[in-house]
């Protein structure tokens, strides 16, 4: 049985994300899709609420389970017994940073190996960061995340209010 694991800061999920789920979720018999800790970033939300939005996202996909873990990539892999990573590459700077955490990766668990998912065109253009930051000056989301998602973003930023102001 093919056991991988797709981890990320998920902060939010992203329909990005959501179609490397689901690909990655057809190659594998049972995907586990992990919300871990990335030190470099200051998340907008809880790992928890992260884990609740990525579990609801996912509901409709029978093989695909929901983990939260504060630690390495490459013990959850052990843990869970995991054969390979998924990734999805938007472009070559991904490329780059992917393929380091790749090797990283192996190092730490050597016969642990990661796929990369070439990012669907329509989606190459989004991340959690631009979600966000287009959310937090009042733009239209709804193309970007799943359903479920659009509420808990908008409502981080109901009292942030943008606009012109008199200097
Ligand atoms: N379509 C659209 N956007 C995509 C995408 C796709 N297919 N794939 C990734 N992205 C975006 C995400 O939205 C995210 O955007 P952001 O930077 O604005 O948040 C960015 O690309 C990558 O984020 P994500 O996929 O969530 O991963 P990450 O780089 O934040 O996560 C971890 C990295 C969590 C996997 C890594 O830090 C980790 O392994 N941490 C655990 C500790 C560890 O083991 N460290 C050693 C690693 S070698």
């Amino acid at each position: 049985m093919s056991v991988c694991l797709y981890p990320g800061s998920f902060d939010p999920v992203t329909n990005g994300h959501m179609d490397i789920i689901r690909r990655a979720a057809r190659l594998f018999d049972t995907l586990y899709v992990g919300v871990l800790y990335n030190p470099d970033k200051h998340g907008l939300f809880s790992p928890e609420e992260r884990a609740e939005m990525l579990k609801e996202a996912c509901s409709d996909i029978g093989n695909v389970k929901c983990v939260l873990w504060d630690g390495l990539t490459a013990a959850l892999c052990r843990e869970l017994h995991a054969d390979a990573i998924v990734r999805g590459v938007r472009g070559t700077a991904d490329l780059e940073y992917e393929k380091s955490m790749a090797a990283l990766n192996k190092m730490l668990l050597p016969g642990l190996d990661t796929v990369f998912f070439p990012a669907n065109a329509a989606f190459e253009h989004i991340s959690s960061s631009y979600v966000k930051q287009i959310a937090s000056f009042g733009g239209d989301i709804t193309e970007m995340v799943p359903e479920c998602v659009k509420a808990p973003v908008t409502n981080k930023y109901k009292n942030i209010k943008g606009g012109k102001k008199d200097v």
